[in-house]
């Protein structure tokens, strides 16, 4: 008789396992993967895209729908836009001197006009900045004074997109709209494939046309490591402000060499720093660019002043502070923007850089994670 009430408590046991780790999982996605959601711009944006705040990374910290009375320097607006040169918009953390790698999941739309109900990018923070329109994507790679828009002048930052590791999005609920793909300029198409890489006082920011065939493969978002030079592989010059027409890149990670088609693997991050790549990612030819001076494109944001606003220094120190409050995904690794900062093919300087950010970001990590 003894054994069969220890066993029917196994059994106990047993289900109750089974119902913590259907529990478990539960608790990481949601119902429905961030880049799987379509929304029409304006009239069809919720006040938040998120509505998961049971799960594990929390709610959304913003909100999407933004409008005049959230534009200004608190605004939490979390809806994007990459349309053209002078009309842009990047992911940056809502407070001072912040790390990327801390903030991602709550970054909120900093843009380089007004009228959409965000934060405005301040005079003087963009140095230069690219804007290419190809067959498949348009992106911004450009040189910025980060401390500007928060990010801590030593960070080398990371990348975000709409998936991440629990398929929310970094940041969580994020969304981006262009008028680029179309002739009617006050039409927005959501993007549903993007990337944006923010570091070391640079950036590169490419969204997809989604009605092209391989959008998620140009906006690709398994590189994080990587950076610009890789990912967004561009012509940018420092000091220069232009919009130019181009081909498109390669898919990111994908190479050719000796007439064969390569596909890179970026290393787990518990292998440590990237030391090497094994290819130059090659930057397309671009055609009929324009260029401009920062104060006609962007008269709106008023006159630069010498220092970043609100006290956002840098920390004079390398090291991270992490104050867990974005989890689990692994855009988390530092991944510096990294543009070319000579214009031409490069990205080897930029690249040595990333790796001692790289570096950083596993020290990082293993503080994060323990
Ligand atoms: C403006 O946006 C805020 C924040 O999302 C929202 O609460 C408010 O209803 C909006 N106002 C209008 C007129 O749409
Ligand atoms: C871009 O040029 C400015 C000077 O105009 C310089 O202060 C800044 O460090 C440069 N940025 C990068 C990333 O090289």
């Amino acid at each position: 008789m003894a054994p069969v009430v220890p066993s029917l408590a196994r059994v106990a046991v047993l289900l109750s396992a089974v119902a913590l780790s259907v529990n478990a999982q539960k608790s990481t996605f949601p119902a429905t993967p961030l880049a799987s959601k379509r929304f029409s711009y304006p009239t069809g944006i919720p006040y938040q895209v998120d509505t998961e705040p049971e799960l594990a990374r929390g709610r959304q910290t913003g909100y999407n729908m933004c409008n005049s009375t959230t534009e200004g320097a608190q605004s939490l607006c979390q809806t994007s836009f990459l349309n053209a040169l002078d009309d842009f918009c990047l992911w940056a953390p809502p407070q001072p001197n912040s790390l990327i790698a801390d903030t991602e999941g709550e970054a909120v739309a900093w843009c380089s006009k007004p009228g959409r109900g965000t934060r405005l990018i301040p005079a003087g923070a963009l140095k230069g900045v690219q804007f290419t329109k190809t067959p498949d994507y348009v992106q911004v790679v450009g040189f910025i004074d980060q401390t500007f828009i928060n990010i801590a002048g030593d960070d080398f930052g990371g990348e975000m997109d709409p998936h991440g590791a629990d398929l929310r999005g970094n940041p969580l609920g994020s969304l981006v709209f262009s008028n680029a793909f179309g002739t009617d300029k006050n039409s927005f198409t959501q993007m549903v494939e993007w990337h944006n890489f923010m570091g070391g006082n640079q950036f590169c920011f490419k969204v997809c046309d989604p009605a092209r065939p391989n959008a998620a493969k140009f906006c690709e978002h398994i590189y994080d490591r990587i950076g610009c030079a890789y990912n967004a592989p561009n012509a940018a010059k420092n000091g220069t402000f232009e919009s130019c027409l181009g081909e498109s890149q390669d898919f990111p990670g994908v190479y050719t060499e000796n007439g064969q088609v390569m596909t890179y693997k970026q290393p787990a991050e518990s292998l440590g720093a990237i030391t090497t790549v094994p290819y130059q990612a090659k930057v397309p030819a671009s055609s009929s660019c324009s260029v401009f001076t920062s104060a006609a494109l962007f008269a709106a944001l008023g006159t630069p002043t010498a220092a970043a606003p609100g006290g956002a220094s840098t920390t004079g120190s390398g090291t991270a502070k992490p104050t867990g409050s974005t989890g689990g995904t692994p855009s988390r690794s530092a991944g510096s923007a990294g543009a070319s900062t000579t214009g031409s093919s490069g990205g080897v300087e930029t690249f040595r850089v990333s790796v001692v950010a790289s570096a950083l970001g596993v020290v990082f990590a293993a503080v994060f994670l323990s």
